[in-house]
């Protein structure tokens, strides 16, 4: 995200002046260290104080959805309600459990009037298949499924239900890209829409970006985010098989991401064998606590075969696929 450095003594002036100007971006939080705060804004403009891009979290929404409902729903009906709701650009995605069916419009029309930024909303579904995408049910408001979303410093537009989005990854997705700190050779495996491929693109140094996803409606709104972005110099996107792309492509990456837990196991053969000497690999998985040995057995046993060797760099938690089950990376090197 961008934002203004300013010293903390002159908070309270420049916080001030943004808000007169309507450059404060009130849908993110504020950030400080023991000498700055930092400030997000909408867009660059000339002051005297540094811009700086720095990872700043969403601010809520009303998004407890049993705070909203509160007055409108029995306790017993309050207690089958999820407490979260998923929200992409202006698109709210609800859980409705099946006892609750009967009133999932009530509840639909409170998160309207609750939440003055969204103007749809929609009924989860299960994210099945090979492009991992959800059927979704509209619910109450504006008839659309095309959301417009910033994070990480770009616009990310697409079909909520036609292609996979997580607006809750977008840390993560600042995580990744924050470690790009040269001209390197980027490969983003599973791109679905380009959020990782803009994200680098647009924020580092990195020298090129290429993005492979194989639903075709996730690869269409890929290329269009790359335009909307102004990256076509620095970014492109591919359709179809990781598998078929690679060997077309005829690169080797100095990192490659690889965001498909559920299957990103079957994908590190071909990873490991387009990856330069000292290659970073971000492979994701889906693990229990106390399980994650699990997932760098898998890497291990991947590079034995082929006869590469690695380090492993870390493991970060990066998100929560059930109650005891967490969606994980593991950052590693291949030697
Ligand atoms: C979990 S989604 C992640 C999408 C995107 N990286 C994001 O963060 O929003 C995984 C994506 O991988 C795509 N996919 C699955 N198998 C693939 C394959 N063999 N080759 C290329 N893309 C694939 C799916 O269509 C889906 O869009």
């Amino acid at each position: 995200m961008l934002c203004i450095k300013v010293p903390l003594k002159q908070a309270e002036k420049i916080k001030k002046e943004l808000i007169r100007n309507g450059l404060l971006d009130k849908e993110h939080m504020i950030a400080r260290d023991s000498q700055f705060i930092y400030f997000p804004i909408k867009k660059k403009f000339p002051t005297e104080h540094k811009i700086v891009f720095k990872m700043v979290g969403k601010r809520k929404l009303q998004s407890d959805l049993k705070k909203v409902l509160e007055s409108k729903l029995k306790p017993e009906e309050l207690e089958l309600l999820k407490r979260s709701m998923d929200v992409i650009g202006s698109i709210a995605i609800i859980e409705i459990p099946t006892l609750l069916e009967k009133k999932e419009k009530l509840i639909a029309e409170e998160v309207l009037k609750n939440n003055r930024n969204i103007k749809t909303v929609l009924k989860k579904g299960r994210h099945e298949g090979v492009f991992r995408t959800q059927k979704l049910e509209y619910l109450a408001g504006e008839k659309t499924k095309e959301a417009v979303c910033k994070e990480n410093n770009v616009v990310i537009k697409l079909d909520v239900e036609k292609v996979y989005f997580s607006q809750r990854l977008s840390h993560e997705r600042g995580r990744i890209a924050s470690l790009v700190k040269k001209p390197e050779e980027v490969i983003v495996m599973f791109s679905g829409c380009g959020p990782y491929t803009c994200a680098i693109a647009k924020n580092t140094p990195a020298k090129y970006v290429t993005g492979v996803e194989i639903n075709p409606e996730g690869h269409r709104y890929e290329l269009q985010n790359i335009l909307l972005n102004k990256l076509s110099s620095k970014a492109k996107a591919c359709l179809g098989d990781v598998k078929d792309i690679m060997p077309k492509l005829e690169k080797k990456y100095d990192r490659i991401i690889m965001p498909l837990p559920k299957s990103a196991a079957d994908y590190l053969d071909v990873a490991l064998k387009y990856a330069n000497k000292n290659a970073i690999i971000h492979f994701y998985d889906f693990q229990k606590e106390g399980d994650f040995e699990k997932s760098i057995e898998k890497i291990k046993k991947a590079c034995k075969t082929a006869k590469r060797k690695c380090k492993i760099l870390g493991i970060v938690k990066c998100g929560q696929s059930s109650p005891r089950e967490f969606r994980i990376c593991v950052d590693f090197e291949v030697i």
